[in-house]
This record gives C-alpha cells, sequence and structure tokens, in this order.
C-alpha cells in the first residue's frame, strides 16, 4: 500500500543513495526503464516479454520505490533501485559493459520537466548524463525518451544537437513497443493529442 502522500517534486540532485550492481544470475538481454512509478509501464513489459529479458526499474521516491519492490518480489528478472537513476544508471552500464551484457533499451518516459532555468540540471537527459554515460554505452543500446511537454522535448533537442556524440532519430510517433505509459493514458484523457518522442543512439 502506497503512503496517502507522496512529495510530487523531488530533487533528483539530493539523493544521496548509491546502489551497487552485481548482475542477474543470466546474460540475458536488460531494458531499463527511469522513473517507473508505480510500475505500470514495467508490468506491460513483462507481460510482453516474460522471462525472455532482464528488466531494471528505476524510482527516487522512495514510497514508490518500496511499492515497487514489493509488486516485482516474485520476479527474478527484475531489480528495483532506488535513488537518482541520472547517476545509479552508471554502475550498471559499467558492469554491463565489463561483462558485455546488451541493454537493449533505456526508457526515460515522461520525465519531471524542471521548467525553470536553475533546474535544468535536475532533468535525467541532460548534458552531464550525456557525458557520463557515454564510455560505458553500447552502440546497440536504445535510449527511448517521452514527454509531453513541447517546450522540455525543444530544449532536449538543443542538448541533443550540441552533444556530437549521440544520433537523435528523428523524432517517432507511436508508443513504443505499442505500449502506453501511465502518463501518457492520463495525458490522454486530460485531452493530450501529441507526444514528442525521441530515439538516441550512441555514435
Ligand atoms: C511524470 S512521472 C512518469 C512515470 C512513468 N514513467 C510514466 O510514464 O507513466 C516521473 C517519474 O520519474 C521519477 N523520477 C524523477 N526523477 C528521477 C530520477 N532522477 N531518478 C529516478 N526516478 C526519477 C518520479 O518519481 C516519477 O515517478
Amino acid at each position: 500500500m502506497l503512503p496517502k502522500r507522496v512529495r510530487n517534486h523531488v530533487n533528483p540532485l539530493s539523493s544521496k543513495v548509491r546502489i551497487d550492481f552485481s548482475g542477474f544470475k543470466n546474460d540475458k538481454n536488460i531494458i531499463i526503464d527511469i522513473g517507473s512509478y508505480r510500475g505500470e509501464f514495467g508490468e506491460k513489459l513483462l507481460n510482453k516479454f516474460t522471462d525472455e529479458k532482464n528488466f531494471i526499474f528505476f524510482e527516487i521516491r522512495k514510497p514508490y520505490q518500496i511499492f515497487l519492490e514489493e509488486k516485482f518480489k516474485d520476479r527474478k528478472n527484475v531489480q528495483v533501485f532506488g535513488g537518482d537513476a541520472g547517476v545509479n544508471i552508471l554502475n550498471i552500464l559499467k558492469h554491463c559493459n565489463e561483462k558485455n551484457i546488451l541493454i537493449e533499451k533505456i526508457f526515460i518516459n515522461f520525465p519531471d520537466p524542471w521548467f525553470k532555468k536553475k533546474h535544468h540540471k535536475r532533468r535525467i537527459l541532460n548534458e552531464n548524463f550525456l557525458k557520463n554515460i557515454y564510455d560505458f554505452l553500447n552502440k546497440k543500446t536504445e535510449i527511448i525518451w517521452q514527454t509531453d511537454q513541447k517546450k522540455l522535448y525543444k530544449e532536449t533537442l538543443e542538448i541533443l544537437k550540441k552533444n556530437k556524440n549521440f544520433y537523435k532519430h528523428k523524432r517517432f510517433f507511436f508508443a513504443p513497443l505499442g505500449i502506453r505509459t501511465y502518463w501518457e493514458n492520463l495525458k490522454k484523457e486530460e485531452g493530450q493529442i501529441f507526444f514528442f518522442r525521441l530515439k538516441i543512439l550512441k555514435k
């Protein structure tokens, strides 16, 4: 059960939680979901792929992290991590790089937009994030990024334009893998028509 109140805005930079990652018990490909919330998207991924792949779910808000741990506790192919995914993903990338395990996809679905300029550094996909992950990222790993916010989309395109180490694959229009996230469904119900989706690959 979730507590009644969960703080809506969490400064990810203030999270000191650091994770250890020693892999799964097999070398299957991994899918990462950053900002898993209550695991609605994760659940659909599991329904689609069952135990064909391994999954890592990141959630910075502690109550949701605990909720996810409970929800997926019987799934051997799922690991849930707390803290700031922008920082903690590095340990996972390093491990997978060393052991030659492919991370197929990193989903950043509807991340908190942090509109104030002084808060831009709190966005998950920022210049530092791209710089930090570059050395450990496999060229086959797709970063799938989606938002309902045009302003965030435009500013993210600018960041990608500046960073010559990544391809920005052109905007795509349908929910990846045919799976809509909780947030996308919510926004659709509120009347949102346009979503902004990018597929990003290392050069
Ligand atoms: C707007 S919700 C979107 C939830 C879900 N991805 C979806 O599309 O339905 C953003 C989620 O990302 C989480 N989050 C924000 N910053 C994060 C970070 N740095 N690391 C991990 N999770 C983060 C929030 O706690 C929240 O659950």
